[in-house]
């Protein structure tokens, strides 16, 4: 069985559930142009690997899947969000993302804000509703390490350093730390939000953690070698971006060469992280396998 045929249906699911979580917001009132951009965000083209990562580490702790489904469906929000303001001409100035114009392309620049906005809110209502977790606990430590992991220590600072890497030097180091905190921080929320959710010791939830660090500079790190070398017709954005705008990355700083040996490196640790799963984690060696072999 390919990884492919194992993350196909999952992602149907995730499509579905943020289907039905948009159509009830628009049932309530808020069927707007707004609405039409945020599903325009949300829908058609994701890879959806963050929810199935969430979904697989809940799996690890048999917890529930309507609850991991949930929380998996609020971390896309975040993530899609990231992708729609990382698009803007103030970021990256993107006009295409997943195959299709980027959404301040298809409708304009304040909807783009907007719709991350309303993403990002959207996401933390998701996951204080009762399904993801019928313990308030539990769904507060949720809230809280996705507010962590999107926001001023995390995600969203690992994108201010981002732009400061097309106006300044970086060492490989401060590259790698960059990374760490902009793609970094939502991965390791996945697997964190699966052991939360399955109640797992200190010490299991350690484990996950330390792959999921391993997996998100992988992802990184590959995302940035097919900005290098990949053709904008597979990846479904444009390429050659980075150099262009003279980002530092680590694919420019170490080379392709180096770049690929690290990457290989990065899968090994990815995988030696799991151990404590035994044969269980199969899914989740074939998630870092699959991060640095994607051609999209
Ligand atoms: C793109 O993430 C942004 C990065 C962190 C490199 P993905 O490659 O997961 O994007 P989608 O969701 O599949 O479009
Ligand atoms: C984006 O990194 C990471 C985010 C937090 C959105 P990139 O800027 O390299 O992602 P792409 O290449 O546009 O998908
Ligand atoms: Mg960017
Ligand atoms: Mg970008
Ligand atoms: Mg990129």
């Amino acid at each position: 069985m390919t990884f492919q045929t194992e993350l196909d249906p999952i992602a149907t699911l995730v499509e579905q559930r943020l289907d039905a979580l948009l159509a009830e917001g628009e049932n309530a009132g808020t069927s707007n142009a707004l609405a039409q951009a945020m599903r325009y965000a949300v829908l058609g083209g994701g890879k959806r690997l963050r929810p199935y990562l969430l979904i697989q580490s809940a799996k690890l702790f048999g917890v529930d899947e309507r609850g991991a489904l949930d929380a998996a469906c609020a971390l896309e929000c975040v993530h899609c969000y990231s992708l729609v303001h990382d698009d803007l001409p103030a970021m990256d100035d993107d006009a295409v993302r997943r195959g299709r114009p980027t959404v301040h392309v298809a409708f304009d620049e304040a909807t783009g804000i907007l719709v991350g906005d309303s993403l990002l809110t959207l996401a933390f209502e998701i996951m204080s509703g009762e399904r993801v977790d019928q313990d308030t606990a539990i769904r507060v430590e949720l809230i809280s390490l996705l507010a962590r992991a999107a926001g001023w220590h995390g995600m969203a600072l690992g994108q201010a350093l981002d732009l400061d890497a097309e106006r300044n030097d970086l060492t490989s180091e401060e590259v790698a730390a960059m990374q760490a905190l902009k793609t970094g921080a939502l991965f390791g929320f996945a697997c964190e939000a699966g052991a939360v959710l399955g109640r797992a010791d200190a010490s299991k939830r350690a484990a996950l953690k330390d792959y999921a660090s391993a997996l998100g500079q992988a992802f990184q790190l590959a995302d940035d070698l097919l900005d290098a070398e990949g053709s904008a017709e597979a990846v479904g954005k444009a390429v050659a971006k980075d150099a262009g705008r003279g980002k530092a990355t680590l694919v420019g700083l170490l080379g392709v060469d180096a770049a690929k040996a690290r990457l290989a490196a990065l899968v090994v640790e990815a995988e030696a992280a799991l151990a404590p799963f035994g044969a269980r984690a199969i899914t989740l060696v074939a998630t870092a396998q699959f991060a640095v072999s994607r051609k999209r």
